[in-house]
């Protein structure tokens, strides 16, 4: 059975990437979190690594405030810039495959189609660009490694926009929420679903990106109204311009990824996005029942 290093194991796709290989264990699975393994500790990584053999390293730890990354750009830049490089470097050292999750935000969102992999970035944030030095980290260490673009990420655990929509909603506030960015909502479990397949792959040497999203586009406004009507949960919803809404950080108005390469390279087809909501509103009731 292959043996995974994971990190950021306690975040929303960490516990995604458990829970899925916990249902069907193909994998022997070795959790870190900020606790176990900081990413940005070259020396605590480099000793992990050379501790034991692992087939491969899934790096899903990350600094993910998009808004705070324009206060704390030091920070998103050491988690996000520079530890994906020191996990590159101590993987190649060790001949170890990585996988390493980055994001749509690396793009300005100025394309009138969806994004491709070829396609140029220019992050239009501070996030986006911690992340896309990440990204050119790695392919400055060399490793043998995929880098998964993914967008919109939610899931049943940790702080995202459903579980928040839903929370507000049960306030009974009214909401206003953006109805020009357009971008392809994720589910956490099916993205782990494919990271898992990709797993089971042969790794190369050098770099292979891949877009990975749910199937499908929308905006955040059809997003809530998707998680309402699925919830059974009336809300007084107003659709707005994001001019009319105040954000640290900027945020591309179409960063809708094509998951073209990955489906003719590999065969695997991701579900819609709707598909996506349907199943991470089940799995929140079915987690509410036990509790
Ligand atoms: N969330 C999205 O909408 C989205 C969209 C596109 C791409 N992505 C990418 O998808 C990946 C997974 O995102 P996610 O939403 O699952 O993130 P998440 O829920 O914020 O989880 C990230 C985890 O990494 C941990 N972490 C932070 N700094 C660390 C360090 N130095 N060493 C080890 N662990 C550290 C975090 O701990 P603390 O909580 O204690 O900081 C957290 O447990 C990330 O690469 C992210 O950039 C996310």
């Amino acid at each position: 059975m292959k043996k995974i290093l994971l990190t950021g194991s306690e975040g929303q796709l960490g516990q995604s990437i458990i829970k899925i290989n916990s249902l069907n264990p193909e994998y022997t699975i070795v959790p870190t979190d900020l606790r176990e393994l900081d990413i940005t500790q070259a020396k605590e990584v480099h000793r992990f690594l050379q501790s034991e053999p692992f087939d491969l390293v899934i790096n899903a730890a990350a600094y993910t405030q998009v808004d705070g990354a324009e206060t704390d750009y030091e920070t998103a830049l050491r988690v996000n810039g520079t530890a994906p490089g020191i996990l590159a470097a101590a993987c190649r050292e060790t001949d170890t495959g990585l996988i390493h999750i980055s994001t749509d935000y690396v793009f300005d969102g100025n394309l009138d189609r969806d994004y491709q992999e070829a396609d140029a970035a220019n992050p239009i944030n501070a996030y986006g660009r911690s992340k896309l030095a990440g990204e050119q980290a790695i392919a400055r260490a060399g490793a043998k490694a995929l880098i998964i673009r993914t967008s919109w990420l939610f899931s049943e655990t940790g702080k995202n926009f459903v579980k928040t929509m839903l929370a507000l909603a049960q306030e009974g506030k009214p909401l206003r929420i953006i109805n020009d960015q357009y971008g392809s909502p994720t589910y956490a479990g099916h993205l782990a679903e494919a990271l898992l397949f990709l797993a089971g792959k042969r790794f190369h040497p050098g770099i292979s990106l891949f877009h990975i999203t749910n199937k499908g586009f929308t905006t955040w406004y059809h997003l809530a109204m998707k998680v309402f009507t699925t919830a059974g949960i009336r809300a007084a919803v107003t659709p707005v311009p994001s001019t009319g809404f105040k954000t640290a950080a900027a945020r591309p108005a179409r960063s809708v990824l094509s998951n073209q390469r990955l489906e003719t390279v590999t065969g695997y087809v991701m579900p819609a996005w709707e598909t996506g909501v349907e199943t991470c509103l089940r799995e929140i009731e079915r987690l509410n029942s036990i509790h």
